[in-house]
C-alpha cells in the first residue's frame, strides 16, 4: 500500500479523486491540495473527503501527512513548479500529461527526480489499454515483418461537442497529440529521426490557436507515419487514440482505442490482414487496470517494490514523446520545413 497525496482538483483532478483513485486499491490517499478553496470544499461536499485531508498548500501537506507518492493533477502550466517542489520535498510523483511546456524543464525534472533518488512517471493513460498494447506486443514479435507506413487520424468536432479550452495554445498538438505521439512511440518499438508538420485554424473556428494539423514523421527503422487530426472536423468522430492502419511487408494491423463519444462507450478494436486476405479481429486481452488506474497503479507498485516495468512512461521517456509536440510546432512554424528530432532535444 503506497500513501499519496493529490495536487489540482479542478475539471480533470476532480475526475481522478471520484472515478479513478477509489479504484486502484493500492493507493491510500492521506491529503488533498488545491489552492482554490473551493476545490477542496467541493470533494468534501460531493465526495464525501474528510476536511483533515483538505490543504490549501503543498508545504502544509508535506508537513502534515506521511505521503510517499504525489499525484499532481494541476493546469499543464503549474506541472514544472509543483512537480520540482514535490521532488525536492521527496515525494515519487506521477503527472498528468503534457509532462511540461518545454523539454529544457522536462530535463531539469529528470535530473531532480534522479539526484533525490526518487520515481517520476508521467500518466500517459492511453498507454494503458488492449488495442496499442496488443499493437505493440504484434510489432515487437515481428508480426508481418518490418513496418512500412503507419496512418493515423484523430477528428473531433470541438464547437458541438464540448470543447471548452478556445484559447489554449497549440489546443492540437501540445495538448491532444502528445497521447497519439506517445503512442507512436510505444506501439513502433521506435523512435521519430524528423518530420515536417503544417497546423491550420478553419474559416468561422472559436480556436485561437490552430486546431488541425498534418504531419509527416520518419522513423529511424524507415517507418512513415503520416498523421491527420482535427479539433475542428465535421467526419464520424474516432475514438480518442485515433484509427490506425500499420502497414508491414506480408500484411496490416489496424487498430482504434478509447472509443468514448459524448455517454458511450465502445471496445477497444484490433484487426489483422495478412497481404492479399481478409480482415480478422482478434480477440483483446482484459486490461486489469486500464487507463489512468493504470498509471496509477503501475507508479504504486513500482514505489512500492522498486521494480520498473517494461513501457513504464518515465519522465526520461516521456522527453521523447514531448520532442514530438516541440518539433511538430516548430516545423509548422517554419511553414513545414523538415525538423530533426535532435534539433529540439538539445
Ligand atoms: N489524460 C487525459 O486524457 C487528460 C484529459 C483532460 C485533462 N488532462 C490534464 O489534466 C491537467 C489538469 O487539467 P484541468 O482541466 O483539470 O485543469 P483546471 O484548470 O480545471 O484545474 C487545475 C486545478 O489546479 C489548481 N492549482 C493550480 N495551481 C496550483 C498550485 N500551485 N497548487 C495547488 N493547486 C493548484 C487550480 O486551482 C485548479 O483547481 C492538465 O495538465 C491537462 O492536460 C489530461
Amino acid at each position: 500500500m503506497v500513501k499519496a497525496i493529490q495536487i489540482g482538483l479542478g475539471h480533470w483532478g476532480f475526475s481522478w479523486s471520484k472515478d479513478v483513485i477509489p479504484k486502484v486499491p493500492t493507493v491510500e490517499m492521506v491529503g488533498y491540495v488545491d489552492t482554490n478553496p473551493e476545490a477542496t470544499a467541493r470533494i468534501q461536499d460531493e465526495l464525501g473527503v474528510d476536511a483533515k485531508l483538505c490543504f490549501t498548500s503543498l508545504e502544509d501537506a508535506a508537513k502534515h501527512t506521511d505521503a510517499t507518492l504525489a499525484l499532481c493533477t494541476l493546469r499543464t502550466e503549474a506541472h514544472y513548479p509543483v512537480v520540482k517542489r514535490c521532488l525536492e520535498l521527496g515525494f515519487n510523483v506521477l503527472v498528468e500529461k503534457p509532462f511540461t511546456t518545454t523539454i529544457a524543464q522536462g530535463k531539469e525534472l529528470v535530473a531532480l527526480a534522479k539526484a533525490q533518488n526518487k520515481l517520476l512517471m508521467v500518466s500517459q493513460n492511453y498507454r494503458h489499454q488492449p488495442a496499442p498494447i496488443a499493437a505493440a506486443d504484434l510489432i515487437e514479435a515481428g508480426k508481418f515483418g518490418a513496418l512500412n507506413m503507419v496512418s493515423l487520424d484523430f477528428r473531433r468536432h470541438g464547437p458541438s461537442q464540448g470543447y471548452r479550452y478556445w484559447d489554449m495554445p497549440d489546443p492540437l498538438l501540445a495538448d491532444m497529440s502528445i497521447h497519439h505521439f506517445d503512442l507512436m512511440r510505444m506501439v513502433l518499438g521506435d523512435e521519430p529521426k524528423r518530420l515536417t508538420c503544417r497546423t491550420w485554424n478553419p474559416m468561422g473556428s472559436p480556436f485561437h490557436f490552430d486546431p488541425s494539423g498534418a504531419a509527416l514523421i520518419e522513423f529511424e527503422r524507415g517507418t512513415m507515419l503520416s498523421y491527420r487530426a482535427s479539433w475542428m472536423n465535421t467526419g464520424p468522430v474516432t475514438p480518442w487514440a485515433g484509427e490506425w492502419v500499420m502497414d508491414a511487408a506480408e500484411g496490416q494491423i489496424v487498430w482504434s482505442s478509447r472509443d468514448h463519444f459524448r455517454d458511450k462507450a465502445g471496445p477497444d478494436r484490433l484487426a489483422v490482414r495478412p497481404l492479399d486476405g481478409e480482415l480478422q479481429p482478434v480477440q483483446l486481452a482484459t486490461v486489469a487496470f486500464p487507463d489512468r488506474t493504470g498509471t496509477l497503479s503501475t507508479i504504486a507498485a513500482a514505489v512500492d517494490t522498486g521494480v520498473i516495468p517494461p513501457r513504464f512512461s518515465s519522465g526520461e521517456d516521456n522527453l521523447k514523446s514531448l520532442a514530438l509536440v516541440r518539433a511538430t510546432i516548430l516545423s509548422a512554424s517554419r511553414n513545414g520545413d523538415w525538423v530533426e528530432i535532435e534539433e529540439v532535444m538539445q
